[in-house]
């Protein structure tokens, strides 16, 4: 099926998804009033600006299920899988493990301690090791790069009967092989966003000190050091995670 161009498909009217629709790299921006939460005093502005990642990884933790003892793969440490990951954990996940293109930020993970393992997603070897570390398969993979090789990765990794999430977001059609979701009955979920609930929830975790979001942040930068973070975050071996931009500074 073609769609049509006319269409608009819905994440074209999310905030800062899409050339159709402002981002929030200014210092204002136009949002819904009832879309709005209070800061609490104690939580701070860069703070603040992580409860939205953290929100992602949330609703992709609760689609996927995750319970005590349950093994499970984030595929892509970038900040989604690396908040990923600790809810993962925090859930009570018996193992936790990343796997990366880019070791520094697979190194990163397990540093963090959000990660028991990461994998090199390079290595031909990886399936390998997966398996044996598994017993077969984890039980949850939470793919978080939106790419074909990550997720063909997903549904090889999980074990039969398994749930793949798929937060990370392709920005066109990708080619999968889907014979091995059919072959192995895999539940495959798709993850958008996060419910007001969920984002209420990270903001009270990160007041209540439940969580620490600041140890993901490497850097702070001005308006004018935008360009280069962007470079530093897409390089695919720099071992910055998340850069947040500041106005103040
Ligand atoms: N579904 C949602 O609501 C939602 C919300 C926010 C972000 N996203 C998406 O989630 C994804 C992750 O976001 P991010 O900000 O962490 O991005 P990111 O680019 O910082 O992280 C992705 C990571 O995946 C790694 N990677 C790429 N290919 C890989 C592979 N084959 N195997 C293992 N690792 C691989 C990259 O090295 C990178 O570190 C993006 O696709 C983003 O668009 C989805």
């Amino acid at each position: 099926m073609v769609i049509p161009s006319t269409v608009k498909v819905p994440w074209t009217h999310a905030v800062g998804l899409s050339l159709d629709n402002p981002g929030a790299l200014t210092e204002k921006i136009k949002v819904r009033s009832d879309m709005v939460l209070k800061v609490p005093d104690n939580v701070s502005d860069e703070e603040a600006s992580m409860v939205e990642p953290t929100a992602v990884a949330l609703h992709g933790i609760h689609l996927a299920d995750v319970k005590v003892g349950s093994k499970v793969l984030v595929i892509g440490g970038g900040i989604i899988g690396l908040l990923s990951a600790m809810f993962a954990k925090k859930e009570g996940a018996s193992f936790v493990a990343v796997s990366e293109t880019n070791l520094k930020r697979g190194e990163k993970a397990v540093s963090l301690g959000v990660a028991d393992k990461y994998y090199n997603a390079t290595d031909e070897n990886m399936l390998n090791e997966v398996i044996s570390d598994t017993n077969g398969g984890f039980d949850i993979v939470i793919e978080c790069c939106g790419n074909a090789s990550a997720v063909t990765s997903s549904l090889v990794t999980v074990r039969p009967g398994g749930v793949v999430v798929l937060v990370g977001v392709a920005t066109g059609p990708i080619s999968i092989p889907t014979v091995v979701a059919v072959m192995n009955e895999l539940t495959v979920k798709g993850a958008i966003a996060y419910t007001k609930e969920e984002f209420a929830t990270c903001l009270d975790l990160i007041s209540n000190k439940q969580i620490e979001v600041m140890k993901f942040v490497d850097d702070i930068v001005s308006y004018d050091e935008v360009q280069n973070a962007y470079l530093r975050l897409t390089s695919g071996n720099d071992g910055a995670v998340k850069i947040l931009v500041s106005p103040n500074k």
